[in-house]
């Protein structure tokens, strides 16, 4: 059989040159058993990049856990004599309504004749911030109307329930302290006791 190979040159016939080996004409395509191979080598090597990443995290984690700062929940207010006027008792029987730390720590304090307790400015119908008109001894909210006696007791519009009231004591150095994360119903006041007792 001859060479295919070899191919005759007409002006030189005692000379041959050697044919350059027939175009594969898939070159420059992988076939499908390299395609596979190369796919599982892919998969592979994303695998253990997959695995290294995850585990410079986690040492990362470990080293340098995540904090989530809350703000303070707990203020110091001043001392039971802060919250002393020569006012006589209204028809609910308060004293005085300190409206000070309304506006940055949402709420109020209240001084009855032998108790001190802080209402939750915060409505119970949908949350807006209620504000005291001292003139007509109310609490109103400016979203629906509701209102509140002097006492935080409800007596207008759609609010569900009176104010809450929130933690209050007496520290060990003798000032008054409100914690804004605890927050009671009016219901668990009086059972509770939520208030700081006076001396008349
Ligand atoms: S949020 Fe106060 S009445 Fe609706």
């Amino acid at each position: 059989m001859a060479n295919e190979s070899l191919k005759q040159c007409p002006d030189h016939p005692s000379l041959s040159q050697e044919l350059a080996p027939p175009r594969n004409i898939s070159a420059g395509r992988f076939s499908r058993r390299e395609f596979v191979q190369k796919g599982i080598s892919v998969a592979a090597w994303g695998g253990l990049l997959f695995s290294a990443g995850a585990g410079v995290k986690l040492g990362v984690q470990f080293f340098y856990p995540s904090v989530v700062f809350h703000p303070p929940s707990v203020f110091e207010i001043g001392r039971i004599h802060d919250f002393i006027t020569g006012d006589a008792p209204d028809a609910h029987g308060v004293i005085l309504v300190d409206d000070r730390f309304k506006k940055d720590l949402r709420f109020f304090v209240v001084r009855e004749k032998n108790r001190i307790y802080a209402l939750y400015a915060r409505c119970p119908h949908l949350g807006c911030t209620v504000n005291w008109f001292s003139g007509i001894r109310t609490y109103k909210c400016p979203c629906h109307g509701s209102e509140f006696h002097s006492n935080g007791v409800n007596f207008a519009g759609p609010s569900p329930r009176p104010l809450d009231r929130l933690h209050i004591q007496i520290n060990a150095a003798g000032n008054i302290v409100v914690d804004t994360d605890r927050i009671y119903a009016y219901a668990e006041f009086e059972e509770k006791k939520i208030y700081i007792e006076t001396i008349a």
